[in-house]
């Protein structure tokens, strides 16, 4: 069994490393265009500062760039039909766990190698999974990259909903999790309602226009998942986040980083892993794993899915690091 596995993991890493696969899936085969549901840039967008300032963005510039995106606290874009939609509301969780994506055709291979690498960023400590659209999908991220900035509405919104990664810039893995994480629900850290115990917002620091990226969420639109506030989670912005003069305006309270963009943090695991009720069973006694991800399917439930109840086991990732390509795998060839 073990040498199964290795032989498996082996062709794959093979078969990865050639750059044969195709994150298109089945997608590929299609012609139709999807009909994005509609969304709101908002009033104060300006399409050509927003693009030329996520052009020129140098990492270690001390901003994150998805925060120069020119929408509600940086890279949030809103449904134009639905307003807002928060972490807290499982009704946009993705069913199964699985958010299914289609990428705009004309993406270039190094541009799908980073989206599957932020995919597998995210599938390293969680359950979720991704998988390819297939003809007949609802519900999918439609992943393009035109020159308006990164960024992602939050959560599932029912239709083909677009994340927006400009080409040569947004394409990072971290940025790119960050922004897959607003789609599977996520809000950002410093949105949450007692914020102010864990940072210090220094307005005298802030354009009074911008005031309003610093608007706390409630408790009825954001939760914590029980995880706690988390300094070192993907979503936080960084220390100069819409500073009008390079003085910081986010001042921890700890002495601690914030704004890292390189990797998913344990509590943001954590918190992902709570919302699609996946828990990490260590020791398995099944036989054929020994440790994985498993999901107890409440998540996703809507007027639209079926699947309320349904205990799903998922061939989720894990920490050990055992089966790194395996949620795409599965999804991508099964
Ligand atoms: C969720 O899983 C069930 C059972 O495997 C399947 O029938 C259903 O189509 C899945 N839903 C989605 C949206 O993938
Ligand atoms: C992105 O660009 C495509 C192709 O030009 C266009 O059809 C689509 O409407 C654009 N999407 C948005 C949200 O602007
Ligand atoms: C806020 O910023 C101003 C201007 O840079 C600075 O003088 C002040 O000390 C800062 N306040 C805190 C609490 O850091």
């Amino acid at each position: 069994m073990q040498k199964m596995k290795l032989i498996v993991a082996v062709l794959w890493s093979v078969f990865a490393a050639s750059g044969a696969f195709d994150l298109f899936g089945e997608s590929e085969k299609f012609s139709d265009l999807p009909s994005l549901i509609p969304v709101n840039f908002g009033p104060n967008y300006n399409h050509d500062a927003v693009s030329r300032s996520i052009a020129s963005w140098k990492p270690g510039s001390g901003r994150n760039i998805w925060e120069l995106s020119g929408l509600r606290e940086g890279d949030i874009m809103d449904s134009a039909d639905k307003g807002r939609n928060v972490i807290i509301d499982p009704k946009n969780n993705w069913p199964n766990n699985t958010m299914v994506y289609r990428l705009m055709s004309g993406m270039t291979s190094k541009e799908k190698m980073v989206v599957k690498e932020a995919m597998e960023l995210i599938m390293q400590g969680s359950c979720m999974k991704f998988r390819p659209y297939r003809h007949g999908d609802r519900d999918y991220v439609y992943i393009q990259y035109n020159d308006t900035g990164c960024w992602s509405l939050v959560g599932r919104q029912g239709g083909a909903q677009p994340v927006n990664l400009q080409r040569d810039a947004c394409f990072i893995p971290g940025p790119v999790a960050h922004e897959l994480l607003h789609a599977a629900g996520f809000e950002h850290q410093h949105s949450a309602p007692d914020r102010d115990d864990y940072v210090y917002i220094n307005y005298t620091n802030i354009e009074e226009a911008d005031y309003d990226q610093f608007e706390k969420l409630s408790a009825n639109e954001y939760s914590e998942m029980g995880v706690g506030y988390d300094y070192d989670s993907l979503m936080h912005y960084s220390r100069s986040a819409f500073s009008k003069n390079g003085e910081d305006t986010i001042i921890p309270y700890e002495d601690v980083e914030i704004g890292q963009q390189e990797y998913v943090s344990d509590k943001d695991y954590r918190k992902l892993n709570v919302k699609y009720n996946c828990f990490y069973d260590a020791d398995d006694d099944s036989g054929a794993h020994h440790s994985e991800w498993h999901h107890e399917g409440t998540g996703g439930s809507s007027p639209h899915n079926s699947e309320h109840g349904n205990t799903g086991h998922n061939n989720g990732n894990n920490h050990a690091g055992g089966n790194a390509n395996g949620g795409i795998l599965t999804n991508m060839f099964g």
